[in-house]
């Protein structure tokens, strides 16, 4: 196997400006008016590994495309299915952003961009370090040191609707030994982070609608149900002054923490004044009895994503509103089921409105939560690749981020999978001014290409 210290060869201007290409390409999967530009991005990462040797192909779906690669030329060797998605969460708001979010730019050694870490960044990682790989050339001959597969969508964003319809179809073709996924966040900047847990996810909106039309709060105020005031009962009344979520039988069936992992977490280099000095906060409130990182991880948590409802426009206008509503996410931990706990809301909201409005809780998208082992020959040759970049083991950490297509990986296509996270939360995935540190992603194409070789040699060495 090859032993070269790959980061001289490493085009690093080259590969940056070629990221910047796909940054420009504002491949929103939530807003109907970017679908075109969701396919060009699909188009582009075909172009990109074509342009590699794969065998490459968009592959549509009743919303948008899927990415299909593979590159089968190393007999004998694992196969490694790696997974992205090219599509990026709304810009908005736009006027927070200091460089607009689909010009890519620079900035004190950071790529600005939306979907500059989540996920183009991380993902296009690993095509570059493919890419770094075959320029290299193997020393045993074969040009890549495993058999690699691609498999991008532009959904996830969304809740991937048709990804899994799409891995029922293609079961045969994704089959892998293992599954890479870079799509979240390292522990911190100098520690290099295996993932074994996902929290899981149950979304929904709440509705309240009071009279049949917006009213005169004078002449009707203390008399009409306002539903405002009802919407905002209705969120105080989910969770109690412990910050515990009081919705019957929420907590029913959680895993608790083993004493070994809280030890495993109290044990990481984590200061809850510097996370709470990263926010602007003083504290940080949540769940009585756990830790920050308990309460990250480990422990489901429900909060409110939005809500509207009356006037919000200049000076005052005295209104009661017809109707306000709420989005609701709450995080979910192995044991809890996503559609079990939207049933459970659904039941409980009606049950806790007041009277004179009527509510509707509508179901948007889940996932299950996830916690995979922390000990497999892919795991051993990932700390083995982190290492060689990063000069340090890794440490094991789960993620408060859910990616709902992970459980579909086990369930459908039985295979494994290898969380190597490349960003941090700090590049504000989501947010206005999203980015990726040009270091962060050089030391992603330069672990991928270490992994991708190591994942190639002889599991059992040491
Ligand atoms: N890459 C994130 C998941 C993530 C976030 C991992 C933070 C680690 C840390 C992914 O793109 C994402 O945003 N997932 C959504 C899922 C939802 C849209 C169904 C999430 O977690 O909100
Ligand atoms: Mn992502
Ligand atoms: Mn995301």
């Amino acid at each position: 196997m090859t032993t070269a210290d790959l980061s001289t060869h490493l085009d690093r201007d080259g590969a940056r400006e070629e990221l910047f290409d796909l940054l420009r390409i504002p491949s929103v999967s939530a807003d109907p008016a970017y679908a075109d530009d969701v396919v060009r991005a699909a188009e582009w990462f075909r172009t990109k590994l074509a342009s590699l040797g794969f065998t490459a192909r968009v592959d549509a779906t009743p919303k948008h495309p899927v990415v299909y690669a593979e590159r089968l030329d190393a007999p004998g060797k694992p196969t490694v299915l790696i997974y992205g998605h090219y599509d990026v969460q709304p810009e908005a708001p736009l006027s927070e952003w200091i460089s607009p979010p689909f010009e890519p730019e620079v900035r004190n050694g950071r790529i600005y961009a939306r979907g500059s870490t989540d996920d183009k960044g991380q993902a296009f990682a690993h095509v570059r370090g493919v890419e770094l790989l075959l320029a290299q050339g193997q020393e045993n001959g074969a040009p890549l040191p495993v058999n690699v597969k691609f498999l991008l969508e532009g959904e996830e964003e969304i809740g991937s609707p048709s990804i899994v319809p799409y891995l029922q179809a293609h079961a045969e073709e994704l089959k892998a030994d293992v599954i890479l996924i870079s799509d979240g966040s390292r522990f911190a900047a100098d520690v290099p982070t295996i993932t074994y847990g996902l929290r899981g996810l149950s979304y929904v909106e709440i509705h309240v609608q009071g009279a049949n039309r917006d009213l005169h709060s004078g002449a009707y105020g203390g008399a009409a149900p306002n539903p405002i005031n009802a919407l905002c009962q209705i969120i105080a009344g989910l969770k109690d002054d412990q910050g515990r979520v009081t919705i019957p039988g929420f907590y029913d069936n959680v895993e608790p923490l083993t004493d070994q992992e809280r030890q495993m977490w109290a044990s990481l280099p984590h200061s809850d004044a510097e996370f709470a000095g990263s926010i602007g906060v003083a504290s940080l409130p949540g769940e009585a009895g756990y830790s920050v990182l308990e309460r990250l991880w480990g422990r489901p948590t429900l909060d409110v994503n939005g809500i509207w409802g009356g006037y919000q426009g200049e000076g005052s206008k005295t209104v009661i509103a017809a109707k306000a509503g709420a989005k609701v996410s709450m995080r979910l931990v192995p044991g809890q089921d996503p559609g079990r706990i939207t049933g459970l809301i659904q039941e409980y909201v009606p049950r806790i409105a007041p009277p004179g409005v009527t509510v509707e809780v509508i179901d948007h998208h889940g996932g299950q939560p996830m916690k995979f082992s922390t000990d497999s020959p892919y795991i051993r040759a990932a700390n083995r690749a982190l290492k060689r970049v990063y000069g340090r083991d890794a440490v094991f950490a789960r993620t408060g981020g859910s990616i709902p297509i992970v459980a579909s990986f086990a369930d459908i296509l039985h295979t494994e999978v290898l969380f190597v996270d490349l960003g941090l939360n700090e590049d504000a995935p989501h947010s206005p001014n999203e980015s990726f540190a040009v270091q962060d992603f050089e030391n992603g194409i330069l672990t991928s290409a270490y992994l991708l070789q190591e994942l190639g040699a002889d599991p059992d060495r040491a």
